[in-house]
């Protein structure tokens, strides 16, 4: 007979799945740069997050455009997503706050990344919307270092359209096309891919952030977006 103590039970089934997750990203990023995730959070958050896109009303969201600040523009040619930016002040955005947090604490520790914070919002393309082709960074100009996109349609098959397509780095060969699958995540090195969302056949729904290192100074401060 052991004299040792029974055993605690260990990690619970859930953290056990998040640093299994957490190895399977960081191994996929480490490999090839990006990540396809399917059933990415808990069953009853992703349903929280559907339910809330859902409840939201098109006043909150706003015409998406392009640049930041100075340079942002509105441009119908480029991209038709309309966006809300996620503030974390519901149950089911906190939720999806608090797990982005680990996915940066857990990437950090893995892959030094220095991972500094995350700005995500909700995109919604009306049928016909698309995003045409860029990046969400460019070299040494940016502090956004990986983008995440998280989808919310339930079943979504290939006749609808909406895909994400990731081309190489030099935009040219494609190498993955994404259906916006019900609790898909997708993660990509945010200077290296260019993708774009071809036209969706019906309304399409989506958590778009991005996780940034931090350029501020004492000279230059680094506003949250
Ligand atoms: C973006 C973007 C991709 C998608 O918002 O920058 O590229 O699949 N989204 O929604
Ligand atoms: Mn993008």
């Amino acid at each position: 007979m052991s004299i040792l103590p029974v055993s605690p039970q260990g990690p619970s089934n859930e953290s056990r799945f998040d640093e299994e997750a957490l190895d399977y990203i960081a191994r996929s990023l480490e490999s090839q740069g990006y990540a396809i995730v399917p059933a990415a959070l808990a069953p009853e958050l992703i349903d929280a997050l559907f339910l809330e896109v859902k409840s939201m009303s098109g006043a909150e969201f706003k015409r998406a455009g392009v640049g930041r600040k100075d340079d942002f523009q509105l441009n119908r040619f480029v991209r038709s997503d309309k966006i809300c930016w996620l503030r974390g002040d519901t149950a089911a955005s906190g939720a999806f706050l608090d797990w982005a947090e680990k996915l940066r604490q857990g990437l950090n520790r893995r892959l030094f990344l220095g991972l500094f914070d995350y700005e995500c919002h909700y995109a919604t393309y009306p049928e016909g919307a698309f995003y045409k082709k860029h990046l969400d960074a460019f070299k040494g100009q940016s502090n956004r270092v990986l983008s995440t996109v998280f989808y919310l349609n339930p079943q979504w098959s290939p006749g609808d359209g909406g895909e994400l397509v990731i081309y190489d780095e030099s935009g040219e060969q494609v190498l993955e096309k994404v259906l916006p699958e019900y609790g898909t995540l997708v993660i990509f090195l945010s200077e290296s891919f260019p993708h774009e969302v071809l036209p969706a056949g019906r309304e399409r729904c989506s958590i778009a952030g991005w996780f940034r290192v931090n350029n501020s100074s004492a000279l230059l401060p680094d506003p949250p977006r």
